[in-house]
């Protein structure tokens, strides 16, 4: 059969991994295909670059626009990045009949609604395993392996350049802005790391986890973000002698009222597996009705990791090239015409528990200032500890779990906690998930 040809948009991080994976393991690939895939043009605004990364093995050009218009290309794999070009290309690419692969979850979470209608009009698909925990393939456990599931959670570390400052923080106590150089040189950071450390890129990745999970649209709007920037070494130390690891972690619950979709720091019971996902390593539990829980777990990002991901889109594409469209796969789980309408929960109406640290006052009555506060608003306490004044000081931290309760009656507490004359300092409040079997 005639072989596929790969127009490859961007030769960068991934672009270069998928390249040389899909040298390496041509062979392999295409007893599994069933016919050969490869690589006939590279598009790159670097040309050198690009001469230097495929050398006589591709086509390189500097025009994009030449190869998602190029008629001998079936596939356009776009690794460009970002919501700008990379959707115009993207959509021009489905308009002339290209199927698509790609790894851009700002993309799909931003503008995932528009291209996939676009891609179900054409009758072309759009595969982004890669989008989501690098080399995980938790889109296809997700869309296909748990289809008979009612999905009820799902909590993941889903972004490997936030666990890995952690984890280096925690465990050999480096400082946050060198572990941060430190991933960019390893090639794991977003082209633009305030998406990874405020949290944005893990958004993106819940967005697109929770429309698969539950049949909904893609709603980045209305997910909660919070990232890992304002975390301190205090606070890593404190959870870590509570029995605790805090990792930023993205949840979408499935409640009565509607969904959860909340991306922030968490702080997690040492004894889950979850907790011991250290470095650039990824999981995500999923909570089925009929399963229970399922963990996923590999290497969120860098270079052939995120290319292993993307090749076994292409076999899938390639296995899936003559298929009538209506017969494949729904791009989000579920057909396009019978999506929830369940709305996404504010943040004040979701319910967890909480870690607070409060620096007080050493002196009596403080501490039946504080737990009256929060016993007036119904929050009981699960563990307290105070901790010792160092030497010469006058102030102590305070740290409290609570069980759980709503965010609008944490945030009041706070609110009144903070204007006690014997509080010293803006309260620290961390989110908890116990992430047990219920
Ligand atoms: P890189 O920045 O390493 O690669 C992007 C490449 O695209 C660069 O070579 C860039 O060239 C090139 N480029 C920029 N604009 C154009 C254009 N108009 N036409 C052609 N080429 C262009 O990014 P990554 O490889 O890290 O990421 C690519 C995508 O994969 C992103 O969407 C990212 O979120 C996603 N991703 C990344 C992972 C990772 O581990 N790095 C993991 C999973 C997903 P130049 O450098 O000259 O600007
Ligand atoms: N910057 C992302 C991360 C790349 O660190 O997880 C993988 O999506």
């Amino acid at each position: 059969m005639k072989p596929i040809k790969v127009g490859l948009l961007g030769i960068g991080t991934v672009g270069g991994g998928t390249f040389r994976v899909l040298r390496r393991n041509q062979e392999e690939i295409a007893r599994r295909a069933g016919r050969a895939i490869g690589i006939a043009m590279v598009a790159d605004t670097d040309l050198d670059k690009a001469r230097a990364a495929v050398g006589d093995f591709a086509r390189v050009s500097a025009d994009a626009w030449e190869v998602v218009g190029h008629p001998d290309i079936d596939i356009v794999v776009e690794l460009i990045g970002g919501t700008g070009i990379a959707r115009e290309l993207v959509l021009k690419a489905i308009e002339n009949g290209k199927q698509v692969v790609t790894a851009n979850k700002a993309l799909l979470a931003t503008h995932g609604n528009e291209i996939f209608a676009a891609a179900q009009r054409r009758g072309v698909s759009v595969a982004f395993e890669a989008a989501v925990a690098g080399g995980v393939p938790i889109i296809k456990a997700l869309r296909e392996g748990l289809s008979g599931n009612r999905i009820e959670w799902i909590a993941g570390i889903i972004n490997g350049t936030s666990n890995f400052i952690l984890s280096e923080m925690r465990a050999k106590g480096k400082a946050f802005g060198d572990v941060l150089k430190e991933a960019q040189a390893l090639g794991y950071a977003e082209a633009d790391p305030t998406f990874d450390i405020e949290g944005i890129d893990a958004a993106h990745k819940l967005t697109i986890l929770a429309a698969i999970g539950f049949g909904i649209p893609m709603q980045l709007s209305a997910c909660y973000t919070e990232g890992i920037a304002r975390l301190t070494r205090e606070d890593i130390r404190y959870a870590e002698e509570l029995g605790y690891r805090i990792k930023l972690l993205g949840v979408a619950k499935r409640t009565a009222q509607g969904f959860e979709l909340r991306v922030h720091p968490t702080l997690i019971p040492a004894k889950r597996l979850i907790a011991n996902v250290e470095g650039v390593m990824n999981a995500i539990l999923v909570k089925g009705d009929a399963v229970g829980q399922t963990m996923y777990y590999g290497p969120g990002a860098g270079a052939e990791p995120t290319a292993s991901a993307i090749v076994a889109d292409l076999v899938d594409v390639t296995r899936m090239h003559t298929v009538d469209p209506r017969h494949r796969v729904p791009h989000l789980a579920f057909q396009p015409d019978l999506l929830s309408n369940l709305p996404i929960l504010p943040m004040d109406e979701v319910e967890t528990a909480y870690y607070l640290r409060l620096r007080v006052d050493d002196r009596p009555g403080v501490l039946a200032d504080i737990t009256r506060i929060l016993a007036d608003l119904a929050i009981s306490i699960d563990a307290m500890v105070q901790k010792e004044p160092g030497e010469g000081e006058q102030q102590v931290d305070i740290v409290m779990l609570t069980h759980l309760t709503r965010e609008k009656h944490i945030k009041a507490a706070i609110e009144r906690i903070e204007s006690l004359p014997v509080v010293r300092a803006k309260v620290t409040r961390i989110r908890l998930e116990a992430l047990g079997a219920s």
